[in-house]
């Protein structure tokens, strides 16, 4: 296998090349004056099993169209397979149409993959994974979430409680729990579709004078992740982190959340980010090797 990591992943591409002892192409890329990407292979893909780390994390527009590049480009030049390791896939929360006429961005940007040649897409807690299963290119979605637990255990936070945000991320909490083992429980969130305001609706948990780890896939604007910090800090919970798997952290999200009364913020290299201390790129190897 041949790894090729791609401009927005280089460090994180290059860590999963050493562990797998595969081969690197490098990637020669530069924006023109007027925006546009450019990219160019510094090595032979011919023949080989290729596989593109990208992530599409801001600027996602950007790193997408490299992503389209760097697929059709290897499929040009007789890579025998195409894998995309997207580590954070942008769009996946626009999974329907929740208002009508919107776009269903993520059907969008499958279509694309698959004209670009793709054959496999990895990708690492997607926000909706069941619906990926929907699109024609096989993906295979995995969990960092036994990495972040893992990483407060090492913490010295076993026994903490874990906590999702939303029914639906229970599943999270459970993975987070096996290694922590501190018990877990999930408060509802409520976005306004139109202002973007997050609200929480939570019952009680027991997490009064406990150790408190709140799970979530993304932050991106920090909205949801300060609203959840405020409310353990209200139930009175002694430490309080925020982990997640793909640190976007727009504008002073990270400052907002640690103003809210969060005790640090913990989150993967999926997106580089000052808080991405747990790798993902043995979980990626792992996958790739099977
Ligand atoms: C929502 O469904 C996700 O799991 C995250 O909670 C959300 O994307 C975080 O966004 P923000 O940081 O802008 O509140």
């Amino acid at each position: 296998m041949i790894i090729v990591p791609g401009p927005s992943s280089q460090k994180l591409g290059r860590r999963i090349a050493e562990l797998m002892r595969a081969g690197v192409v490098p990637v020669e890329f530069k924006r023109f004056p007027d925006g546009e990407s450019y990219i160019r292979f510094d090595g032979t893909v011919e023949g080989a099993d290729v596989a593109i780390v990208q992530t599409t994390s801001p600027p996602q527009d950007e790193s997408l169209i490299q992503l389209f590049l760097m697929a059709d480009n290897a499929k040009d030049l007789k890579a025998r397979t195409v894998t995309a390791v997207i580590p954070y896939l942008a769009y996946a929360r626009q999974d329907k149409r929740f208002r009508p006429g919107e776009a269903f961005s993520i059907k969008t940007v499958m279509k694309l993959l698959g004209a670009c040649g793709v054959d496999r897409i990895i990708t690492v807690n997607s926000h909706n994974p069941s619906i990926l299963k929907a699109f024609a290119i096989p993906v295979e979605d995995l969990s960092a979430i036994p990495l972040l637990a893992e990483h407060f255990r090492g913490q010295g936070f076993k026994g903490a409680f874990s906590l999702s945000l939303g029914k639906k991320a229970l599943d999270v909490v459970v993975q987070a729990n096996d290694v922590l083992q501190g018990g877990y429980g999930y408060v509802s969130t409520r976005r306004d579709r139109v202002t973007g305001e997050v609200a929480i609706e939570a019952k009680p948990l027991p997490i009064k004078d406990n150790d408190v780890i709140i799970f979530d896939d993304i932050i991106s604007s920090g909205g949801t992740m300060v609203k959840a910090v405020e409310w353990a800090k209200e139930q009175r919970a002694r430490r309080v982190y925020a982990a997640c798997v793909h640190p976007l952290l727009i504008g002073d999200a990270q400052q907002r959340i640690l103003e809210g009364g969060a005790d640090g913020i913990v989150s993967t290299d999926c997106v580089p980010s000052p808080v991405s201390v747990v790798s993902v790129a043995q979980l990626i190897a792992d996958a790739l090797a099977r």
